[in-house]
């Protein structure tokens, strides 16, 4: 992603104090969601690296994944996975736990949204710690798929969650820093 199109995403992305805890700078995406070229513009550019690449399916982890992953699947023409919080998919699951910037939890996923074989797009709108992502990184290789590459509108490259899912083998893209 070039430089103009980063500070753009950024200059309409909020930062609200001490939400939901003491201490954590809070990135807020509705305002670039709520303006019609902002939300428009960022997923043209998580997309822009992916046109013409083989994936079968985009994963998105709730809840804020679930708003760009969908935009994405629709884009590049691939099925979409919900990656959820415990207790809200229907049919059997399979989970993962692990540690967030601000407590503790967990994501499953349908036991046969992926099959082996199957090339995904994992997607969420930030990544902090990287813990998030790369329990859901397990959760997609536990069922036999492959993890193409893994994209966010927003990294907090201080928390060094990127470099942890590059450590894992997956390529990562970022919006704004
Ligand atoms: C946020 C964000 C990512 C995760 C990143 O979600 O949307 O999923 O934290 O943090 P990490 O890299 O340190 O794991 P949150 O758990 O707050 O849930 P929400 O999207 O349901 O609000
Ligand atoms: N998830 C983890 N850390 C976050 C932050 N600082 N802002 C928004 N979502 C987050």
């Amino acid at each position: 992603v070039g430089d103009l199109a980063s500070r753009w995403a950024t200059s309409r992305v909020r930062t609200i104090p001490d939400f939901p805890k003491k201490g954590i700078q809070f990135r807020d995406i509705t305002t670039l969601l709520a303006d019609a070229k902002g939300f428009r513009k960022a997923v043209d550019e998580l997309v822009q690296p992916y046109v013409g690449v083989s994936i079968d399916k985009v994963a998105g982890i709730e809840a804020r994944g679930f708003i760009l992953g969908g935009a994405i699947a629709h884009q590049l023409a691939c099925g979409f996975i919900p990656i959820r919080k415990p207790g809200k998919l229907p049919y059997r699951t399979i989970g993962e736990s692990y540690q967030l910037e601000y407590g503790e939890d967990r994501l499953e996923m349908h036991e046969d949204a992926v099959r082996s074989g199957d090339l995904v797009l994992l997607t969420d709108d930030l990544i902090a710690t990287g813990g998030t992502a790369k329990a859901a990184i397990k959760l997609i290789r536990q069922a036999g798929g492959t993890v193409v590459a893994a994209c966010f509108a927003i990294d907090l490259p201080d928390l060094g969650g990127a470099q942890k899912i590059r450590d894992m083998g997956v390529e990562v893209m970022t919006l704004c820093a």
